[in-house]
C-alpha cells in the first residue's frame, strides 16, 4: 500500500486533503486525484469528502489537521461519489457539523445515505453565506457535469473551490499548476475538460464566456478543483483563458473495445480478441 501523504498547507489555516486515485492500466501513467479543502480557523470548515476509496487516507489527513468532533461545516460541491465517498461516516464522527448542500442536492445524496434535514443548511448558486464567521459564495464553475453543482468562494482569502473544474491528469505530483510543463497543463485542461463537460460544444459562445466571466470578475487568487493542481495567482489568468477556448475544442472519439483488448494482451497477456 503506497504511503498516506501529508495535507498540503496553502496557507497557515488552509490545507488540501491529497487524495490520489489508483492509476490504472488505461491512465496512461497519469494520476487523477479526488482531493477535498480543510479551512481550520474559526469553525472548521471541510469542501468535499472524496471517494470511498480513498477512506483512510482522507481520515489520516483530516485527522492531521483538526480533531473530527470540531468539523462544523461540510460544503459539498455537488453528489458525485469521488465528492460524497466518505460522507456517511463523516456524519457519524463529526456530529457538530451541518452540511451545505441544496435542496436539489439533498435529495440526490439520499439515494446512496441518511441525510437528515436539521443537519443541511442550503445554499444555492449565487447566494452568499456567513458560516461561522466566514464569507463565502456559492458559484456553479463553468464545466461541470452534475446538476447540483456548485463551487465555493471564500471572500477573504479569495480562494475559489471549483468542484470538478480546472482539472488536470498529473503525469507526477506537484505542488501547483506552476510546476507542470505548460504543454502538458494546457493539454491536459483541455482533455479533461472535454469529457468532463462535452455538452460544451453545444453551448452558445456568448453565453460561455459570459459563464467564465462570471467567475472572472471574483478576480480569484487561488483556483482548487478536486481533480488537479492548484492555480495561484500568477497562472490564473491563463487557466480562465484556457476554459473560454473549450467550445473551439474537438469532441475525441472514445476508446472503443479493441483498445480495451490490447491493453487487456499487455497487462495480462490476454490473445487480443481478432
Ligand atoms: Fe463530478
Ligand atoms: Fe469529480
Amino acid at each position: 500500500m503506497p504511503p498516506i501523504p501529508l495535507p498540503q498547507a496553502l496557507g497557515p489555516d488552509l490545507h488540501l486533503l491529497r487524495l490520489p486515485t489508483e492509476p490504472s492500466p488505461d491512465d496512461d501513467g497519469l494520476v487523477l486525484p479526488a482531493d477535498a479543502l480543510v479551512w481550520r480557523d474559526g469553525e472548521p470548515l471541510l469542501v468535499d469528502t472524496g471517494g470511498a476509496r480513498s477512506a483512510a487516507s482522507f481520515w489520516a489527513q483530516l485527522e492531521a489537521v483538526l480533531d473530527p468532533v470540531d468539523l462544523r461545516w461540510v460544503f459539498l460541491s455537488h453528489d458525485d461519489a469521488d465528492h460524497t465517498g466518505n460522507l456517511a461516516t463523516l456524519l457519524e464522527r463529526c456530529p457538530a457539523a451541518t452540511v451545505v448542500t441544496t435542496q436539489l442536492l439533498g435529495r440526490r445524496l439520499r439515494a446512496s445515505l441518511e441525510l437528515p434535514l436539521e443537519r443541511c443548511r442550503w445554499l444555492n448558486d449565487g447566494e452568499r453565506a456567513d458560516l461561522g464567521g466566514r464569507t463565502v459564495v456559492a458559484l456553479q464553475p463553468p464545466a461541470y457535469d452534475g446538476p447540483a453543482t456548485r463551487g465555493l468562494f471564500d471572500e477573504a482569502t479569495g480562494t475559489y473551490w471549483a468542484a470538478d473544474c480546472f482539472g488536470v491528469a498529473l503525469p507526477h505530483p506537484v505542488a501547483d499548476a506552476s510546476q507542470l510543463d505548460l504543454d502538458v497543463w494546457e493539454h491536459g485542461t483541455l482533455a479533461y475538460h472535454r469529457l468532463l463537460a462535452p455538452w460544451v460544444l453545444d453551448v452558445d459562445r456568448r453565453r460561455w464566456h459570459r459563464a467564465v466571466d462570471r467567475l472572472r470578475s471574483l478576480a480569484p487568487r487561488l483556483i482548487l478543483g478536486a481533480h488537479g493542481a492548484p492555480i495561484r495567482r500568477p497562472d490564473v489568468a491563463r487557466a480562465l483563458d484556457l476554459l473560454d477556448e473549450l467550445p473551439d475544442q474537438r469532441a475525441e472519439p472514445a476508446p472503443d473495445q479493441a483498445v480495451l483488448e490490447r491493453l487487456l494482451a499487455e497487462v495480462h497477456g490476454l490473445p487480443a480478441a481478432g
